[in-house]
């Protein structure tokens, strides 16, 4: 597992800019939210959950028992993923599997369905966690994804978690069909999964700023998150 700038071997460029982590549950928001938040304010991208996925559709590819932690950490150990820069300070990292972007095949509901199995184990964990903290170490970036704050980047200069009801978070992925279409059930299993699982379950960190996004629109989220990125770049050396 790695991390490279554009085209393999460019050095990579550090910036003092400031880093955003937006965790939440699915369905919160979370990624329309994380995306518009980086083109406005020009920062780069990470989604950590699509490096899970990648890993996931690994080892499913593999055919490994993924209800087995023991041969999950094994196996993953072994997968070839890596995390490519954008060109320039803005923009999204690739994630390649294989040297490949797998795209929409780490939207299935054979992923969705047993992703949170392999997120659960400690060793899948400190794999991806060490790749996104290099990539994050470069500076400049919203991170979206579910222990940010806690874990992978406690420093952030932006903490928020994202909320909103249930109910809400069930009919936005349904209405979304880059995340599959999930069911309310099989969303609901995974939210369960990831926020009571024993490693780094979902969870607002102790400094982060909580907003529940069931009454507001994408556009409000937005418009605050774009104002604490200026409030943080103004005290922030560069
Ligand atoms: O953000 P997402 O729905 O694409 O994430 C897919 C899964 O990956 C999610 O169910 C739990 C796991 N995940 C995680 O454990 N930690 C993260 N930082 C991001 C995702």
């Amino acid at each position: 597992m790695k991390v490279v700038g554009l085209g393999g071997d460019e050095p990579v460029e550090g910036t003092a800019d400031v880093v955003v982590a937006i965790d939440g549950p699915a369905g919160s928001g979370k990624s329309t939210v994380a995306r518009r938040v980086a083109e406005g304010a020009g920062l780069r991208y990470l989604d950590t959950g699509a490096t899970y996925r990648a890993l996931t559709l690994a080892l499913l590819r593999r055919r490994i028992p993924v209800e087995d932690a023991e041969a999950v950490a094994d196996a993953a150990k072994a997968v070839d993923l890596t995390l490519e820069l954008p060109p320039g300070r803005a923009g999204a990292a690739r994630v390649l599997l294989d040297g490949v972007e797998p795209g929409l095949a780490l939207r299935t509901p054979e992923v969705n369905a047993t992703v949170s199995a392999v997120a659960a184990v400690p060793a899948v964990r400190e794999l991806l966690v060490g790749l996104q903290r290099s990539l994050v170490g470069v500076g400049g970036i919203v991170v979206e994804g579910r222990d940010i704050g806690t874990v992978v980047w406690p420093d952030a200069d932006v903490k928020v978690f994202l909320t909103a009801s249930e109910h809400e978070r069930a009919r936005r992925r349904s209405d979304d069909t880059e995340g599959g279409g999930e069911t309310a059930e099989t969303l609901a299993r995974r939210d369960a999964l990831d926020s009571g699982r024993a490693a780094s379950p979902t969870r607002a960190a102790a400094d982060a700023l909580v907003i529940d996004s069931t009454t507001r629109t994408i556009d409000q989220v937005v418009d605050h998150l774009l104002q604490l990125i200026e409030a943080a770049r103004a005290t922030r050396p560069r």
